[in-house]
């Protein structure tokens, strides 16, 4: 069957640093994929040049077998993709519900929206609001949100575009405890309609939640594998020991 997501020899250039260098990645329909690895692994940089943030220097993204290495991020996010920010971004200026609202209106050329497709955004942005657990909240503009609650926001607004591939990263920084094991529950909660490709650096959440790790170091494929054969991997251990902040 086609993947969902192929990566094939990805790398990224920034000057004379080579942050990703010939990077494979293969995501099949619903798993839940981790990428982890030290600080400047180069987790994120990937993550862009998946959404179309970052362009390679070399190689090639594949989404649903259509090729759309040229594509930019909007075009992307049409093909199903979704995706939480290192910093969660939403508009401060607008209330929870709206900032869910521009998101859940189909995409169209222009501002005008028939009165029945906006009723049906209103309410699929209503229940996304209580599912994240901010339905008290949905006329608070975002501006005056904590950290947590700005996290809650931005997955609400993630899947109000429908994504087939979710891309997360470090959605549990910052977090306390108790915002932790909500998340958890929420990414475990979600349907396998949905697959996720999560960068994080808590590795009892990946373990927990995630079909198959990555991991990469200076750039490169460590190893991929289960969560139990990454865990017993001593030169994964030993990478991973070299420091996360
Ligand atoms: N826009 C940029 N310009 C120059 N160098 C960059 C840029 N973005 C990332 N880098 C460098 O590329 C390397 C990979 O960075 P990246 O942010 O992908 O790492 P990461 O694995 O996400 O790390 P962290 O766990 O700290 O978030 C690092 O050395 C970083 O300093
Ligand atoms: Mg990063």
């Amino acid at each position: 069957m086609t993947p969902l997501l192929t990566a094939e020899a990805v790398t990224v250039r920034y000057g004379s640093l080579t942050a990703l260098d010939g990077v494979d990645l293969r995501l099949p329909l619903g798993q839940r994929h981790a990428l982890i690895g030290p600080n400047g692994a180069g987790k994120t940089t990937l993550l862009d040049v998946v959404a179309g943030a970052t362009r390679p220097a070399a190689g090639r993204i594949r989404l649903g077998g259509y090729d759309v290495t040229g594509l930019g991020p909007a075009a992307r996010a049409r093909r199903g993709l979704g995706r939480i920010h290192q910093r969660p971004a939403v508009w401060g200026s607008l209330t929870a519900r709206e900032n869910v609202l521009v998101a859940a209106l189909p995409r169209r050329a222009g501002r005008w929206q028939p009165a029945a497709r906006r009723r049906a955004a209103g309410r699929t942005a209503d229940a996304l609001l209580d599912r994240v657990g901010l339905g008290d909240l949905a006329a608070t503009p975002a501006g005056q949100f904590a950290h947590g609650q700005r996290r809650q926001l931005e997955i609400a607004v993630a899947l109000a575009g429908r994504p087939r591939l979710l891309l997360l990263d470090e959605p549990a920084a910052g977090l306390s405890a108790a915002e932790v094991g909500w998340l958890a529950e929420f990414l475990r909660g979600l349907p396998r309609a949905v697959a996720v490709l999560l960068v994080e650096h808590r590795l009892d959440l990946v373990y927990a939640l995630c079909d198959t790790v990555t991991v990469l170091r200076d750039g490169r494929t460590l190893a991929t594998g289960s969560p139990a054969e990454i865990r017993a991997s001593g030169p994964v251990r030993e990478a991973y020991a070299e420091g996360v902040t």
